[in-house]
């Protein structure tokens, strides 16, 4: 028997995140970044759109998540918002933008949700930018939060290896799980960290905990759209389900285009005029 209770109508809102993890409803979030895919994801039901600064690397072709702008996060973010009508759409605050004093990271957030329209941002990282959420929080915009492998740290870790194996590591992202909850984030991601920790994160949060690579005992999950699809093939981790080779789809029927062409199949007479 399916366990999707979703409401296929109704808008999600960062209160019913709560509710679905209050009765044990699983949250399904997925990236987004345009408008085009943004209205497939939508329409299928998901629940959270997340417009990832992983555009960074799939859709700009970057190494790292670094070089993405606010201006380019806006745009994409404005691009998805208008594509959706149900999915609650979260827009990644990009790296340099909030770490550097509180009052600049509530200036990014205030030019995020006016200029995208978008419902809520995500920042990465615990106690050291507890000051940019609260100011963020205080203005009213929701906030999601990111543990556990924060992608914009990558040049600190030098790995894009499972985080907080180690006890201190795992008691500081205990730690600051409990500080999102207690200050008000609406959710936390926790990205590549051991199931068990995850798991037990999840049990002592009230707020919805989605993950990415942390195992089953979360209240949601997480992945970034062009590698679940497969259009992405470059990026195979163990955490990583792949549901479609879109890629190979795209590969025979662009081959098979150049071949029409080529051969003066395409176009026929009933596709002109
Ligand atoms: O940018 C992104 O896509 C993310 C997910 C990996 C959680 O932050």
């Amino acid at each position: 028997m399916s366990t999707n209770t979703t409401d296929n109508t109704r808008k999600v809102t960062t209160r019913r995140l709560i509710e679905m993890k209050q009765r044990g409803e699983k949250i399904a979030m997925l990236t987004a970044y345009d408008y085009s895919s943004a209205k497939i994801v939508d329409e299928a039901g998901v629940d959270v759109i997340l417009v990832g600064d992983s555009a960074s690397n799939v859709m700009a072709g970057n190494v790292t998540t670094l070089p993405i702008t606010l201006d380019q996060m806006i745009y994409h973010g404005k691009s998805v918002m208008k594509a959706v009508k149900r999915a609650l759409v979260v827009v990644d605050m990009p790296f340099g933008t909030y770490q550097g004093n509180s009052k600049e990271a509530l200036a990014s957030a205030i030019r995020i949700m006016k200029e995208s329209h978008a419902e809520a941002v995500k920042l990465e990282g615990g106690v050291e930018i507890r000051e940019s959420i609260e100011r963020i929080l205080s203005a009213g915009i929701p906030v999601c939060g990111h543990l556990g492998l924060t992608p914009q740290s990558i040049n600190k870790f030098g790995t894009y290896a499972v985080r907080a194996r180690q006890e201190a590591e795992a008691e500081k992202l205990i730690s600051d799980a409990r500080m999102l909850d207690e200050i008000g984030c609406f959710a936390i991601v926790i990205e590549k960290v051991p199931a068990e920790l995850a798991a037990r994160v999840a049990q002592e949060v009230r707020v919805p905990v989605i993950g990415i690579g942390a195992g089953g005992g979360c209240d949601g999950q997480v992945l970034v759209m062009h590698d679940m699809l497969g259009i992405n093939k470059g990026f195979s981790p163990r955490f990583l389900r792949r549901y479609a080779d879109l890629a190979g789809i795209m590969d025979t029927a662009i081959k098979q285009y150049i071949t029409d062409v080529k051969d003066g199949d395409f176009p026929n007479g009933e596709e002109s005029y």
